[in-house]
């Protein structure tokens, strides 16, 4: 198990001449054997955190320990150097030896530092068992530099693996793969860990890789983590806006809250007013934005609402992406986006109707994405 504790690291900056809070008060645990990933932009902390956890960033506050034993403390004064951490953490770049084989780029961890007694033999059997698990005991003997892009990320796993790490630190690993490769290892990596049952933090900014593939996501956003939740409960019962915007696609229908009752309540937009089944941390009068995903809404070939939340609005553009039809729906000033299966198609310029199921639409607390992402009244 792993557990960080109110992380905090800063960095000079050197334009503004002040401080980059690049990790604030950062809290989790994960579990052992878990796969927890942290998700979030560009420059929102993720491989600093990484970083920190890995001994290879001094944290200027927190505490990170791993299966009780305490890493690194503040309070304590206690810092364990990164090569006593028993970590193994692959890199965005992957930093491969380029002038050694596949061998003894995996053995290359065991002949180091506090390892480097590792005897002969052990050293064989681990790297023979580090390259089986991630299928390359067979290219043992070609350099590095001749592996394709997704061999060379397995290369870089298996020297991550050999050390049998505690807990194992992946820093964005797929980044650098084709859309297809990157894809098939996403299911190779998550069988491999699931198997192994290793405690794994990964980083990433691609929302459908964390959804696949965790147990617990942390979205974070400039320096702080925002939501921690299952991929279902981050996707679907967004806290915020922020995590609503970030984790997949969203709609946004501005409005203020005009009756609160237990979780849900009525929402007035500029349009209408709708029924809202999940209302977070809001109360009557409260500005806020209704949130609704482009497949949650039903799109009817009907033209007359029949109900609450239905509106009449018409085709502006729609796509076929292959698995479903993605449509830009106009209603009144206002572009809905909506998504429906492949075989239900209708045509640009055509009059439907849309229904927004009330529980599907979660009333969250306006612009915590900050004020200079104004919105429209209804936007994608
Ligand atoms: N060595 C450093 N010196 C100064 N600022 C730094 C340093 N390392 C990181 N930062 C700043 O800290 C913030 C967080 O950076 P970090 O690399 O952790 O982000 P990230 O979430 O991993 O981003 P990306 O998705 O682009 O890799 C950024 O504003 C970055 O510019
Ligand atoms: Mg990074």
């Amino acid at each position: 198990m792993l557990e960080v504790t109110g992380l905090c690291k800063g960095f000079r900056d050197e334009s503004q001449q002040g401080r980059v809070n690049a990790v604030d008060e950062v809290s989790f645990t994960v579990k052992e054997g878990s796969f927890f990933t942290m998700l979030g932009p560009s420059g929102c902390g993720k491989t600093t955190t990484l970083r920190c956890i890995a001994g290879l960033e001094k944290p200027d506050k927190g505490d990170i320990s791993v299966n009780g034993k305490v890493l690194f403390s503040s309070s304590k004064g206690i810092s364990v150097a990164a090569n006593l951490r028993n970590l193994g953490m692959v890199f965005q770049s992957y930093a491969i030896w380029p002038h050694m084989n596949v061998y003894d780029n995996v053995a290359f961890p065991l002949c180091v530092g506090a390892r480097r007694r590792t005897s002969k033999s052990e050293v064989k059997r681990r790297v023979e068992r580090a390259l089986d698990v991630v299928g390359l005991g067979h290219l043992a003997g070609r350099y590095a530099t001749k592996l394709s892009g997704g061999q060379q990320q397995r290369l870089a796993l298996a020297r991550a693996l050999v050390i049998e790490p505690a807990v194992l630190l992946l820093d964005e690993p797929l980044s650098n793969l084709d859309a297809k490769l990157r894809e098939s290892l996403r299911f190779e990596l998550k069988r491999l860990q699931r198997e192994q049952g290793i405690t794994t933090v990964y980083v990433t900014h691609d929302q459908s890789e964390a959804l696949s593939m965790s147990n617990e996501i942390a979205v974070m956003c400039e320096g702080r983590i925002s939501q921690i939740g299952n991929p279902f409960s981050v996707y679907l019962e967004p806290e915020n806006d922020f995590v609503a915007d970030f984790v997949g696609l969203t709609n946004f229908l501005k409005g203020v809250v005009t009756q609160h009752s237990g979780r849900g309540g009525t929402v007035r937009t500029a349009d209408a007013t709708l029924i809202v089944d999940n209302i977070v941390d809001l109360t009557d009068g409260d500005e806020c934005v209704v949130s609704i995903r482009p497949e949650q809404i039903q799109v009817m070939a009907d033209t007359t609402p029949s109900g609450p939340n239905m509106f009449t609005g018409t085709v502006v553009t729609r796509l076929f992406t292959g698995d479903c039809m993605d449509y830009q729906i106009r209603v009144g000033n206002d572009t809905i986006r909506c998504r429906t299966p492949a075989s239900q198609r209708y045509s640009t310029g055509k009059p439907i109707t849309l229904a927004l199921p009330a529980e599907y639409c979660i009333a969250l607390r306006r612009n915590t994405i900050g004020e200079s992402s104004e919105r429209t009244a209804i936007s994608t």
